[in-house]
């Protein structure tokens, strides 16, 4: 049976940085509600435009567009066998929208890792990310910098600061989070799905502790 596992957390918490080391230690397909998001407005699609503006203000695009979306991504081949799921769900609704698209790959939720940090700690690392061009790697200049500054150490695309990351829209993201995204926490606590981990250390001791976790 396919495994999905979704990573649930506030803005710059860490879920991309996690989503990527557990899809390659899993070979699980990553699905990024976000980078699908930024790769259409790069691309200046039809969905693109649609949901520009609402990344830049840093408020959700409308559910039934998010998962439109992530059903047409989850049911591409390299999904067989299941997916990390990061920034999707992200309300009630789109909960839903997944336990029912789930059962039609004959799959459900398995675990829902629920990264957490302070808000001074997602600011600090929302402020410094830096993301690569073509793929969306992630970097940070003080806690985790590319080799060569401005150059993405995998594929040697450059790297840019994402439009959404200023401190007032960051400040709202967390603010949209806190108000759409924490009922899932109780729901999937009480289904639970819930695996609580704390964002607040270095990457490679949360990655750690979320792997201890994921094994209980
Ligand atoms: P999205 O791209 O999903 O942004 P987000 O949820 O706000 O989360 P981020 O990507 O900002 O942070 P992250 O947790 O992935 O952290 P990262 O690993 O990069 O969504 C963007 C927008 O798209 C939304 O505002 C909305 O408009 C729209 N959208 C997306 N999904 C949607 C949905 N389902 N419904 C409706 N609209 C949707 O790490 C951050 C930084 O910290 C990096 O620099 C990294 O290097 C560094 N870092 C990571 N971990 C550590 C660590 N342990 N120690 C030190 N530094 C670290
Ligand atoms: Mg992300």
């Amino acid at each position: 049976m396919a495994t999905y596992i979704v990573l649930l957390g506030p803005p710059g918490v860490g879920k991309g940085t996690q989503a990527r080391i557990l899809s390659e230690t899993k070979k699980l397909a990553h699905i990024s509600s976000g980078d699908l998001f930024r790769e259409n407005i790069k691309n200046q699609t039809e969905l693109g435009k649609v949901v520009k503006s609402y990344l830049d203000k840093g408020e959700l695009v409308p559910d039934d567009v998010t998962i439109a979306m992530i059903r047409d991504r989850l049911s591409r081949p390299d999904c067989e066998a299941g997916a990390i799921l990061d920034g999707f769900p992200r309300t009630p609704a789109q909960a839903e929208a997944l336990e029912a698209m789930l059962k039609d790959f004959k799959g459900s939720v398995d675990a829902v890792p629920y990264i957490t940090a302070a808000e001074n700690v997602l600011i600090e690392r929302a402020s410094g990310r830096w993301t690569c061009k073509a793929n969306g790697h992630i970097y940070h200049e003080k806690f985790n910098p590319p080799k060569q500054a401005g150059i993405c150490d995998i594929d040697g695309s450059e790297v840019y600061q994402r439009e959404d990351d200023k401190a007032e829209t960051v400040s709202k993201r967390i603010h949209v989070y806190l108000e759409q995204t924490m009922p899932l926490v109780d729901h999937y606590r009480k289904a639970g799905k819930l695996v609580e981990v704390d964002g607040t250390l270095a990457v490679d001791q949360v990655t750690k502790t979320l792997f201890d976790k994921l094994k209980k």
